[in-house]
């Protein structure tokens, strides 16, 4: 039966562009969506821009724009950022949007009717000159407890101890490097007390990952403390119908942006809202987070949504964060690489395909390393992938053009197909290492089902053609089958392949029935060998004036080609793959002008 699955990533701030961590998120999201439509499923992926909160307002202000035209320009860098990674969101929408407005209200207003919503004075640090309530993060001074300088307003990075505003030394408002004095004012609170029992059985559901469950477990110990929802004006954000001055705090509508998005998408599809926000078992709700917004997902959001008679989410799923060569993202260390730096200069599909070798249903941290990145890329996509069909393609060519009419060895064929209910099983719970890793190990197979068969030494002897053809028939639709699990990571290869093959990527059980007695278009390359030194240039070089090591990394980048990885890289190859290479000698002996055939560009 089919599923109604609604699943999303979590919405990007409106004030900074996205990075590669940013697309790890969305590509682990985007493989799992491409991959739930092949199983035949209904499954819709939703996200938005996160509009509101005072960075957005203070970054506007700096700029001397008004907010709103900070975040659609934002919006617009994100969406490039996101299409030119092939993620294919059903709805990209805003949290600054009529649908996010009209829900934050309504959502607020039943759980104030419920009793679920109180107010009390907060003293907070106010800047005098800039006339505003400062966040815990725009105060700065000294840490209370080992002294260090320069802290935030909230915790010490030195020494790791958290603490209020209230407590630093020598307190400093970053926004106007004024001292902040302390005031009161109203705020409103969300009783996330309340909901204790339903988030224990909703954890004890056994929908969390264990690790995000043990986390939840402190969390419960602590205490369950209300949740401050509001914030006073001046704030970027959506007014308080009955508290004037007073915002939602941008952590209140950002994840209601999720049903503010979806409800973007059902207006213009007809869908239901009630199947997918209002019954747990209408629809299936997924929400692709990374682990340091885990409480805002598996505590506040499922308490809000429940308090307002919503459905909560069928499952969280977080992941760890991105390290770059082994350490944190730097920007200082030229690290933080953009998604924008990234595609100007190699395509999307390896590191869609690198994600999915790495990234897996934990939440570990998952290190991009430059070289592993080349070598798994040129090994595994080049290597071991494309080069089924490559080899192959020249075969059927040189024959007609045509594959044979029965595979020599079916029990082979059949063996891939039938591996696909494991492998969906992998992409299902978020294995995609272990999917990578057994769709190579079949890549393995079928090159070495080619190796001992031959077809290079066979061809000569035309009394041999058919057997050539059935090989390389054999080969194509073990590629075939292999494309077709790859296709929810490489889309654009797989649609590339599609043409070649004259067959569709759009259903995962397709490939029960080979490709048989069937022409197949002329064999363009799929994929080619990252250039290391492409790929090294994603480091951002120091500035000029810098240390001598930063020449190498500058040098690359002058020589880096614009969006592509397309250049050979390796002076020497092994033994083995010098014997898998087809090489000919001919002499053209005749040239002639041919009329071209109508249908064909050439
Ligand atoms: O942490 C972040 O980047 C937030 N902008 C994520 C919001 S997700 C959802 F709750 F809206
Ligand atoms: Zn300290």
């Amino acid at each position: 039966m089919p599923r109604k699955i609604l699943v999303t990533s979590a919405l990007p701030y409106a004030n900074a562009a996205l990075h590669l961590g940013h697309i790890m998120e969305a590509v682990q999201t985007d493989i799992w969506v491409r991959f739930q439509r092949m199983r035949g499923h209904d499954c819709i992926y939703c996200c938005a821009e996160d509009a509101h909160g005072t960075p957005i307002m203070i970054r506007a202000q700096q700029e001397g724009i008004s907010p709103e035209t900070l975040i659609a320009r934002t919006a617009e860098q994100h969406r490039r950022d996101y299409a030119g990674f092939l993620i294919g969101f059903d709805q990209f929408h805003s949290t600054h949007s009529p649908e996010n407005v009209r829900f934050t209200h309504e959502i607020y207003a039943t759980l104030r009717e419920r009793g679920y919503i109180a107010r009390r004075a907060v003293r907070q640090a106010y800047d005098q000159k800039a006339g505003m309530f400062l966040p815990d993060r725009y105060v700065r001074g000294t840490c209370p407890r080992c002294k260090s300088p320069d802290q935030y307003g909230d915790s010490c990075e030195v020494c790791g101890s958290t603490y209020t505003p209230a407590d630093l030394i020598d307190p400093i408002s970053t926004v106007t490097q004024t001292t902040p004095v302390w005031r009161e004012s109203d705020h409103l609170f969300f009783n996330l007390g309340a909901f204790e029992t339903m988030l224990r059985e909703y954890v004890a559901g056994g929908s969390l990952q264990p690790a995000v469950r043990a986390k939840l477990a402190e969390w419960f110990e602590a205490g369950l403390q209300d949740w401050d929802i509001s914030r006073d004006a001046p704030y970027f954000g959506i007014e308080i119908a009955d508290a004037p001055g007073k915002f939602f705090y941008v952590w209140f509508d950002a994840p209601i942006g999720y049903i503010a998005s979806f409800e973007a998408w059902r207006a213009a599809h007809a869908a239901s809202f009630d199947d997918y926000w209002k019954s747990e078992s209408a629809s299936e709700l997924y929400h692709f987070i990374g682990k340091d917004i885990s409480y805002f997902h598996t505590l506040f959001w499922p308490a809000v949504l429940h308090g307002a008679d919503l459905r909560r989410p069928s499952g969280v799923f977080a992941h760890g964060f991105l390290t770059i060569n082994g350490q944190k993202m730097s920007k200082s260390r030229g690290t933080f690489i953009t998604a924008q730096r990234y595609l100007e200069r190699l395509s999307p599909e390896p590191l869609r395909y690198y994600y999915a070798a790495k990234l897996g249903s934990g939440i570990e941290d998952i290190d991009f390393s430059l070289d592993d990145f080349v070598a798994r890329t040129n090994s595994d996509l080049v290597g071991k992938l494309v080069n089924i069909a490559s080899r192959c393609a020249g075969f059927i060519q040189r024959g007609g053009g045509r594959l044979a009419a029965a595979l020599p060895e079916p029990g082979l064929y059949r063996e891939f197909a039938a591996a696909g209910e494991h492998i969906a099983a992998l992409y299902e719970a978020r294995e995609y290492p272990t999917a990578m890793r057994e769709i190579m190990e079949l890549a393995d197979r079928a090159n070495r089902y080619i190796d001992q068969h031959k077809p290079w030494s066979l061809v000569r002897d035309a009394a041999r053609a058919d057997d050539v053809r059935a090989i390389a028939t054999q080969g194509l639709n073990l590629f075939r089958v292999l494309m077709s699990y790859l296709a929810p990571v490489l889309p654009h290869m797989a649609t590339a392949a599609g043409k070649f093959l004259g067959c569709g990527f759009d259903e995962w059980s397709a490939v029960g029935v080979a490709l048989l007695d069937r022409p197949i278009a002329r064999y363009q390359p799929l994929a080619t060998r990252l250039d290391p030194e492409a790929v090294a240039a994603l480091i951002e070089p120091p500035p000029a004036g810098a240390t001598g090591a930063a020449t190498g990394a500058a040098m690359s980048a002058d020589t880096a080609t614009p969006g592509s990885a397309a250049v050979a890289g390796a002076a020497t190859i092994g033994i083995d793959d010098f014997a898998r290479l087809d090489l000919r000698v001919a002499r053209v002996t005749r040239a002639e002008l041919v009329e071209a055939p109508t249908s064909c560009c050439a």
